[in-house]
């Protein structure tokens, strides 16, 4: 891949490219407790955003998306989001963040491919975003350490794209470890890896094709729903400044009487993060079943309750059920659309695929795609 890019960055501007790689990434249970100060369990993923780049001599910045063949420029003097087309904001959102830290930045040219599939809850964006971050940290040498280049990444996605993501996928695309999950704390952003190579079991993402377009703006409701609820028992509960400090008791005595759907919303996530610890424990002692079932749990959470799933995520999960070679099946991501996860045992997989794409296919018309994927290494240059 590297030689791949490179060459074609040299043909289209004649230099010689740094090559960055950032991956997309999984998240095994915790979804929607990012941003609720909660943990997640997530992955950086064997499919990526590639990006080279090199200086320009004047304040210009030059992109091109190599698998859309667009392209794109703007002075670093006019830098602003922009509104038809949306794949240069996650590399501009970034540019921005230096800027707003004070470095003097140069132009650059500048061509993306990526392998995350679009809109299909691998935080595509995000690996973007963080391609781009590391790639002026090295160009411009100003030594942020990934930390700081994870919160500058989610920054990018705040004021460039209008998402008010959660830490969580930036978080996955830097710190990514081959064959670990990350237990994530996002409170204090202590982080574990916990080691994920199952034998036999085999990651199996299966992507609807449904582009979750609802989601951006009903992900920042939720995020309003999730605070609401923290307002109303803060009165009470001084202490409590985020549905990590609340407890199902508190929704009772002080969100219920209030208002049944804050109750609702912000009932799953405080079940979430309790359910997260637990499969953290199942995982730890190998009890990979436990932790399968509490997947399941998870995504009747996200499905009846935090009302971010649809028609075809549930066909997908439904289906897979009853399979006694399914461990453990979910939505992920943001919702509204994206993939399913699904952890299956190896000899099954083909066979699973061959059935759900042929009934997927006939139930709800549209195409289903399928990725078994690996967990990778996270942000690196090539
Ligand atoms: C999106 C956001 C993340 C997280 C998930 C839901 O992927 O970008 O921050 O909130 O949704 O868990």
């Amino acid at each position: 891949m590297k030689n791949e890019i490179a060459q074609k960055f040299k043909n289209l501007y004649g230099a010689e490219p740094l090559v960055v790689r950032s991956p997309g990434r999984i998240n095994i249970i915790g979804e929607h407790t990012d941003y609720n100060d909660g943990f997640v369990l997530p992955a950086a993923i064997d499919k990526a955003a590639y990006l080279a780049i090199a200086l320009r001599d004047d304040d210009e910045i030059h992109l091109k998306a190599e698998d859309m063949n667009e392209t794109f420029s703007i002075s670093i003097k006019e830098l602003k989001p922009v509104g038809d087309i949306g794949w240069p904001n996650y590399i501009l959102g970034s540019v921005a963040q230096f800027i707003k830290k004070g470095i003097p930045l140069k132009g650059f040219n500048a061509l993306l491919t990526s392998d995350v599939p679009i809109g299909a809850g691998l935080s595509s964006s995000a690996a973007v975003e963080c391609a781009t971050t590391f790639a002026l940290n090295e160009l411009f040498s100003t030594h942020y350490d990934r930390i700081e280049m994870v919160k500058m990444s989610q920054k990018a996605e705040h004021e460039y794209a209008g998402v008010m993501c959660g830490i969580m996928d930036q978080f996955a695309s830097m710190m990514g470890k081959k064959d670990h999950v990350i237990k994530l704390d996002c409170h204090s952003l202590e982080y574990e890896y916990v080691p994920f190579k199952l034998d036999g079991i085999k990651i199996l993402l299966l992507d609807t094709n449904i582009k979750h377009s609802l989601a951006s703006s009903e992900y920042n409701t939720r995020r309003k729903e999730c605070a609401q609820a923290v307002e109303w028992i803060k009165e009470h509960e001084p202490n409590v400044n985020s549905l990590r400090d609340v407890t199902e008791e508190m929704l009772d005595k002080y969100v219920f009487p209030k208002d049944e759907l804050i109750d609702k919303r912000s009932r799953f996530v405080v079940q979430e993060i309790n359910r997260l610890q637990k499969a953290c424990e199942d995982l730890k002692k190998g009890d990979i079943d436990a932790m399968g079932k509490k997947m399941f749990a998870t995504h009747d959470g996200l499905s009846e309750m935090y009302s971010v799933s649809c028609d075809e995520l549930d066909y997908l999960i439904n289906f897979v059920r009853n399979n006694d070679a399914v461990i453990g099946a979910r939505m992920m991501g943001g919702g509204f659309g994206g993939c399913t996860i699904n952890l299956v045992k190896e000899n099954a997989v083909p066979g699973l695929i061959k059935d759900i794409s042929a009934q997927y296919e006939k139930h709800n018309g549209i195409k289903l795609d399928a990725y078994v994927v690996s967990i990778s290494d996270g942000t690196e240059i090539m």
